[in-house]
This record gives structure tokens, C-alpha cells and sequence, in this order.
């Protein structure tokens, strides 16, 4: 479509309501978390003492409780719960909150009283130091590697063990694909607790009255290598890591190598998302290979060495930690705490603090192990799964969580449920922020699905606050009358156009251009509208660094964050698809400068002291309030 087209139609359709903005916040990152005039902070007291209230609900039986039903069993579930920011350091130590349940306040081993320095399992959080560790390691040509040119194994062991119904394409599996859990290799390796002929074997399922064919000792697949690896072991353990069920160190790589070449797939690669611990197995195992380190010192070397992360552990913490250690299920340690993870250790086997979520965390969102546009690329989706507010990255769960004012904010999200461990690693990049949840009960049937209902009291109370004190601190820093000569720009905070939240109204989103005169001519009046679009015309973040001077960008009323779906009838034709702004940025220029792009001049506290709408090549200076 040509330039004008383009222009002509936006300027036709502002009549629709329409959705979204470009995919980035609406303000520049707060930088107060932790004082206690931030909306963040009061957020957070509020957060805290509402899952106080639900806990105490619980244990004195409240009736009346306004616990929502799925956090049934919070005060039975030991649980740490810290934020942590980009721009305010103090964030992860003020906004912190703890809470130990019985069974490990009365722990005959490990500690009896959580905080920021209580060791936790964290399952399949796991798989964000997996894909850390290989996006510094990994050149681009081993990530495109197919997994049979570093394996041969797979292949050769397929082709010399015909007789499965179809099975993986172990050329098409890559790296790459395998981290973005779009690979479509089976979901557990062996052993795994889904496996119903070793659930079967362990007595707790009835296979023949499932309706299920007697075993068959020549059918290859049901003779996985690494099954003569358990027999007589397997029921001594439980415990699991990644899907795995016992003592999963008794199957080498080889073996785990055989059991799963010639398994049918879930998909062909790049298909469909399909979460597989087992791509995830094969994935440290490749890591390890291709570095020729051993996946723990991988991960030490790589990631918790640089950031810190003192407490954290891919082998079972040492015996001189276990002080301070979450052991559930504390009489047997052994059956969810001191576990061999062997194969499965990339998948689900580290240990962390609520101090090391944090440090990783900020680690990630301030780019210290990786070029910058590196983790921008990092934390954005490589798929879609079937509902439009998940997508998935690698190894990220992307949450696209709705503001009461319609913007979407994406939650890059991992979660972690195996054994008696549940937790989460949630990042907003928008804003430069995220929280955690580490947590543990080995009695707890619907433990990960009570830290889920805690994740979104946390989540709906936190989201809007942040982005309220975001607003807060846009006005604060940007909002006011810039003038040079004849020419003045007015930024404004709508307050007017607010969506309620818990702590009050929602702002914007976008400092609103209330006044714009150039070289004595209203802007806002003139052709300029004609070709630009309908107003109100907004500025968001678009360049934010160097900090001294970020970019933003105008935004039309045409694409604005609204509650109306575009569908319907009107996939091509509706709004947010025949004019959208991120067709649109950039389309108008003069002198090889897009219109719409403002650049400003910050000092050291934060505040714009200029701006120049740099298409028209002048610098406007803020004046200064008497
Ligand atoms: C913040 O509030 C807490 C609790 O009310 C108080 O102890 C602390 O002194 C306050 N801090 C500041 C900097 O005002
Ligand atoms: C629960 O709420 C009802 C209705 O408000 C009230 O009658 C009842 O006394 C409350 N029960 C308790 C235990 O607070
Ligand atoms: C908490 O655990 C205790 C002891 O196992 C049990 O009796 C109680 O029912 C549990 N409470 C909830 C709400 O699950
Ligand atoms: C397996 O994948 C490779 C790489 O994509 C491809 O070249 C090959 O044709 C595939 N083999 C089969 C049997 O589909
Ligand atoms: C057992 O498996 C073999 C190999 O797949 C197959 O040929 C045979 O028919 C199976 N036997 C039964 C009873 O299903
Ligand atoms: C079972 O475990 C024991 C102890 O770890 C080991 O010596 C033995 O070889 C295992 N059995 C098999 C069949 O692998
Ligand atoms: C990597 O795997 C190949 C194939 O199994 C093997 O020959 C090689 O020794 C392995 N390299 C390392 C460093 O483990
Ligand atoms: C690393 O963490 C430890 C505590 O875990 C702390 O004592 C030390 O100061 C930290 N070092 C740096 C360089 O931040
Ligand atoms: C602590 O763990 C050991 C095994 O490491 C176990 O023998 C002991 O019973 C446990 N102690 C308590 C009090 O549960
Ligand atoms: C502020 O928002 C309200 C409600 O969305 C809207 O009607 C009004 O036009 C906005 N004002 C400006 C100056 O953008
Ligand atoms: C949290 O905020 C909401 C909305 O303002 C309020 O209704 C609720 O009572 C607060 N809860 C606590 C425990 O402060
Ligand atoms: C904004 O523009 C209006 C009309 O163009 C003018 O009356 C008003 O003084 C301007 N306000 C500022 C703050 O420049």
C-alpha cells in the first residue's frame, strides 16, 4: 500500500474504536519502587496484607472470607514473594514478603523460617538459566545446528530400531527450536511420571483396566533403553524433576539418547508450541556438549558467577546450606530436596534464593550478560498457542495481561512445578521490572495452582500500580510548556481519561500534545493533522537510551488502546489492521525526519529540560514553573 493510501484511510476510519499502541510501555520506566510516596510500594503493602488476610481467613475458618476459591490451601503453602527493578536497587529488599506454613515451621531438617536467603527448588525456572547460559555461549550456526549432526546417536539408534509408528525428525530439531518449546519432540524422556506403564509398575495405575493392551516385551518402544536403568530402583523415590519419577541419575545420556530417538513427535518443528521438559533435557545436553563443560559448570561459570547468584545451585545445595535450605518433606530429604536431577538438570533441577530471583531478574532486564538488542530479542514471542493472550518465547510463558485503561502489557513469564516446588519468574520489560513467587509444600495436591491464584493477586494489584507510577513520575518529569520564539509545545497527562484501579484512577496512556505552536503556526489546526491523523495526539517511549536524550514517538487516535475488539467481520478492514500504528510510524517525514518523532533533553534527575519535534529542526526549552 503507498504512503498516502496509507494516510488517507487513517484519517477515515478515526471514527472506529480501535486497539493497541506500539508493543511498548506508555511512559518511560518508574524509578521509585521502594519509597513510601510510590504507588508501586502501596501496591505491594496492599498485596501483602491481602494474601495476610487470606491466610488468616483460612486458618481461623473464616466463613466471610473474600479468598478467591482457587487459593484454598495458602496456609499450607511456605511461600517468598519479592519484587525487583532495573532503576531502583532498593526495590528487591523493601518489597519483599514471607510467609512459612507448618510443615516447615516444624521442619526436623532445613530451615523453619523463609526469607530473601531461604534455598528453594525452582523447577523448570530452570529453563531460563538454560537458554541464558546458551544464548552467551552458543554461536548463531550451533543454535541452527541440526541435533543429529551433534548427536548421531538419535539417528543412527532410529534407523537400527524401526518399528514405531513414525518418528522424530532429529534433522529438522535445532537448538533453537528445542528453546522455544517448538520443536515437537516428546514431552517427557524416561523416565517420566506420565509414563503410565511405570506408573503402572509402581502399583498406582491399572493399565489393563484402562483398556490398554497388555505389555509387549518385542515392541521397541515399550523397552526404552533407559528402562533396564530402573528396574529394582524406581521404587524407591517419588521425587521428580521435569516429569522425571525416581532415581533419574540411573539413566546416562546415551541410554536417554535410545529411549527417545525413535518416539513418534508432537509436531514437525516450528508446528505448534508443545512444552517438552524433554527438549529441554537434550538442550543441556547439547549446551554441555558444544561447550564441552558440564551443565552445572556451565551455569555457574556463566550466569550465577557474573550475577552473583551466591545461593544458587544446579546440583543439590551443599550439605553446609541446608541450614537455610526449603527442605520439604524434611524427615526424607532425599525424596524432593537432594535430588540427582542427572539428564533432566537443564530441565528443572536448580536451586535459588528470593535475593538470587532478583539479581537474576535484573540481570536479564539490564542486559549485563548480553548485547542489548540481543535481550530485546531475548524477550519477544518465537510463537503464538491458541488463545490471544499466551504466547510463547524461549523458554518464556508471555502472559498479555489487559490495563484498565486496554493497554496490553506482556508478562515474560516462567514457571516452575515439580516435587514439592512451585515458583515463578515474571519480567515486564516495559517497565523495567518483574516479581517472583518461590514456594513449597510436599502435601499441597493443588499446590502450583494456589501460587498461580497468588501470582494473579499479584499480577491485578501490581500491573496498574506500576503503571500509574510510571504516569506519575512522566508527569512529573515531562508534562509542562516547552517554548523557543514563537513556537510552544504543551505535554499533559490526561487525568480525565482514567480507568478505576485499586488504587485509584489510571491515567492515559501517553503524554497528550495539548498545545502545539511552530514558528507561530498551530500545528495542531493545520494540514499537519490531515496527514498526520485525528488527535489527541500522545507520545510514547520509542528510543529510550542514552538516557540523557530518549525518544518518543506521536501516536493518533486511530490505533488507541480500547476495550473493543476489532474483529468481528473486519479482520483486513477494521481498525488496528487497515491503519495501525505500527504500519503508520514513521510514514510522514520531512527533510528525511519522521513527524512524529521527539527527542529530549534530560538532566541527572530525571527531568526534561528540552524538547525538539526533530522533523522541525528546533529546540524547544521547558519553562520553568515560578
Ligand atoms: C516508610 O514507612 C515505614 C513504615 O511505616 C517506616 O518505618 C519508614 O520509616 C518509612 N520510610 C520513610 C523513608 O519515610
Ligand atoms: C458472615 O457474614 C454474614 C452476613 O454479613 C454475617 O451474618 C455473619 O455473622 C458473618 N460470619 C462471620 C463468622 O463473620
Ligand atoms: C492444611 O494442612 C493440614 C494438615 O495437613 C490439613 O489438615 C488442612 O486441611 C490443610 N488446609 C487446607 C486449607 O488445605
Ligand atoms: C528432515 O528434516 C530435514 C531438515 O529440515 C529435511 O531436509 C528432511 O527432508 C526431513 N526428512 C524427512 C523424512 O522429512
Ligand atoms: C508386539 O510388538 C511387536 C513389535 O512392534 C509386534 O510385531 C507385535 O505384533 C506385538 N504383539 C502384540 C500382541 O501386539
Ligand atoms: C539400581 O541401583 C543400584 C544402586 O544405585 C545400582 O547399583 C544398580 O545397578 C541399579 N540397578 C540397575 C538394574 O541398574
Ligand atoms: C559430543 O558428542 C559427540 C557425539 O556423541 C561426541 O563424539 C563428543 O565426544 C561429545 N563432545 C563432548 C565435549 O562431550
Ligand atoms: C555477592 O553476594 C554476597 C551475598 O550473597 C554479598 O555478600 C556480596 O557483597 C556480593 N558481591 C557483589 C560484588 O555484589
Ligand atoms: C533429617 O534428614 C535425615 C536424612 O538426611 C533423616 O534421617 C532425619 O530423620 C531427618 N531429621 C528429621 C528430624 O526429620
Ligand atoms: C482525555 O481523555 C478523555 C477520556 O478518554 C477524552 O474525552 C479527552 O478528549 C482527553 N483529553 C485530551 C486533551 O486528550
Ligand atoms: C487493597 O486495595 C483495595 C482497593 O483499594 C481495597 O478494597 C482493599 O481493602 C485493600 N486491601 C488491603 C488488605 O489493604
Ligand atoms: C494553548 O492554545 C490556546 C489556543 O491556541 C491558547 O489560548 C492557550 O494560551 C495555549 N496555552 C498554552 C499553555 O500555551
Amino acid at each position: 500500500m503507498k504512503l498516502f493510501e496509507v494516510l488517507a484511510l487513517s484519517t477515515a476510519c478515526f471514527v472506529h474504536t480501535a486497539l493497541a499502541d506500539f508493543a511498548t510501555g506508555s511512559w518511560p520506566a518508574p524509578a521509585d519502587l521502594s519509597s513510601n510516596s510510590s504507588l508501586i510500594h502501596k501496591a505491594f503493602v496492599n498485596i501483602t496484607e491481602t494474601l495476610q488476610e487470606y491466610i488468616l481467613d483460612e486458618s481461623f475458618g473464616n466463613v466471610n472470607s473474600s479468598a478467591p476459591e482457587l487459593i484454598s490451601g495458602i496456609s499450607n503453602l511456605t511461600f517468598s514473594l519479592g519484587a525487583f527493578s532495573f532503576h531502583d536497587a532498593a526495590a528487591s529488599k523493601v518489597l519483599q514478603y514471607h510467609y512459612t506454613a507448618a510443615e516447615i515451621a516444624t521442619a526436623g531438617n532445613g530451615t523453619t523460617s523463609v526469607d530473601a536467603d531461604s534455598i528453594y527448588r525452582v523447577a523448570s525456572v530452570t529453563k531460563v538459566l538454560t537458554v541464558l547460559s546458551g544464548l552467551i555461549n552458543l554461536s548463531p550456526t550451533d543454535w541452527d545446528r541440526p541435533l543429529d549432526d551433534i548427536f548421531p546417536i538419535l539417528s543412527s539408534y532410529q534407523e537400527a530400531h524401526p518399528g514405531g509408528p513414525f518418528a522424530v525428525n532429529w534433522t529438522a530439531v535445532t537448538p533453537r527450536n528445542l528453546a522455544a518449546q517448538i520443536s515437537g519432540v516428546p514431552r517427557d524422556g524416561f523416565p517420566s511420571l506420565n509414563e503410565l506403564e511405570l506408573l503402572d509398575a509402581l502399583g498406582q495405575v491399572d493399565t489393563t483396566a484402562m483398556g490398554l493392551p497388555p505389555y509387549n516385551a518385542s515392541d521397541p518402544l515399550q523397552n526404552p533403553p533407559c528402562l533396564s536403568y530402573l528396574i529394582g530402583n524406581s521404587s524407591s523415590s517419588t521425587g521428580s524433576a521435569g516429569g522425571a519419577a525416581g532415581n533419574v541419575q540411573m539413566c546416562p545420556a546415551d541410554p536417554y539418547f535410545e529411549s527417545d530417538a525413535n518416539r513418534p513427535p508432537s509436531f514437525n518443528p516450528w508446528t505448534s508450541p508443545g512444552y517438552a521438559n524433554n527438549g529441554f533435557s537434550l538442550l543441556g545436553l547439547a549446551l554441555a556438549n558444544l561447550t564441552n563443560t558440564s551443565f552445572p559448570d556451565l551455569v555457574q561459570k556463566s550466569v550465577f558467577g557474573p550475577l552473583n547468584m551466591t545461593s544458587s545451585n544446579i546440583l543439590t545445595p551443599p550439605k553446609s546450606e541446608w541450614n537455610r535450605s526449603v527442605i520439604a518433606a524434611s524427615s526424607s530429604p532425599t525424596t524432593y530436596f537432594d535430588i540427582d536431577a542427572g539428564v533432566f538438570a537443564a530441565s528443572g533441577a536448580a536451586s535459588m534464593t528470593q535475593n538470587d530471583m532478583a539479581r537474576l531478574g535484573e540481570g536479564i532486564l539490564k542486559s549485563a550478560l548480553l548485547p542489548m538488542a540481543e535481550t530485546r530479542r531475548w524477550l519477544k514471542p518465537v510463537s503464538f498457542t491458541g488463545r490471544l493472550q499466551y504466547a510463547v518465547g524461549a523458554p518464556w510463558e508471555i502472559h498479555r495481561y489487559t490495563l484498565p485503561n486496554n493497554k496490553v502489557v506482556d508478562l515474560y513469564t516462567k514457571s516452575g512445578d515439580s516435587g514439592a516446588y512451585s515458583a515463578f519468574l515474571v519480567l515486564l520489560p516495559d517497565y523495567d521490572l518483574g516479581f517472583s513467587l518461590l514456594s513449597a509444600s510436599s502435601t499441597l495436591k493443588l499446590r502450583f495452582e494456589v501460587l498461580a491464584a497468588i501470582a494473579d493477586v499479584v499480577a491485578y494489584t501490581l500491573v496498574p500500580a506500576v503503571d500509574a507510577q510510571a504516569a506519575a513520575e512522566a508527569m512529573a518529569n515531562f508534562a509542562g510548556t516547552y517554548v523557543s520564539g514563537n513556537s510552544s509545545l504543551t505535554l499533559i497527562v490526561n487525568q480525565t481519561s482514567t480507568a478505576p484501579t485499586t488504587l485509584g484512577g489510571l491515567p492515559g496512556p501517553g503524554l497528550v500534545i495539548s498545545n502545539w505552536t511552530s514558528n507561530g503556526m498551530d500545528v495542531l489546526t493545520s494540514q499537519f493533522t490531515t496527514y498526520t491523523g485525528p488527535r489527541p495526539y500522545r507520545l510514547v517511549p520509542s528510543v529510550p537510551l542514552p538516557a540523557s536524550r530518549p525518544s518518543f514517538r506521536l501516536l493518533t487516535k486511530v490505533d488507541e488502546p480500547s476495550a473493543q475488539l476489532p474483529i468481528s467481520d473486519k479482520l483486513f478492514s477494521g481498525p488496528g489492521f487497515l491503519s495501525s500504528d505500527w504500519v503508520a510510524v514513521d510514514a510522514l517525514t520531512y527533510g528525511g525526519i519522521g513527524t512524529t518523532l521527539f527527542q529530549f533533553d534530560v538532566g541527572s534527575d530525571g527531568k526534561a529540560t528540552a524538547v525538539s519535534p526533530v522533523a522541525f529542526r528546533e529546540t524547544l526549552l521547558k519553562v520553568k514553573l515560578l
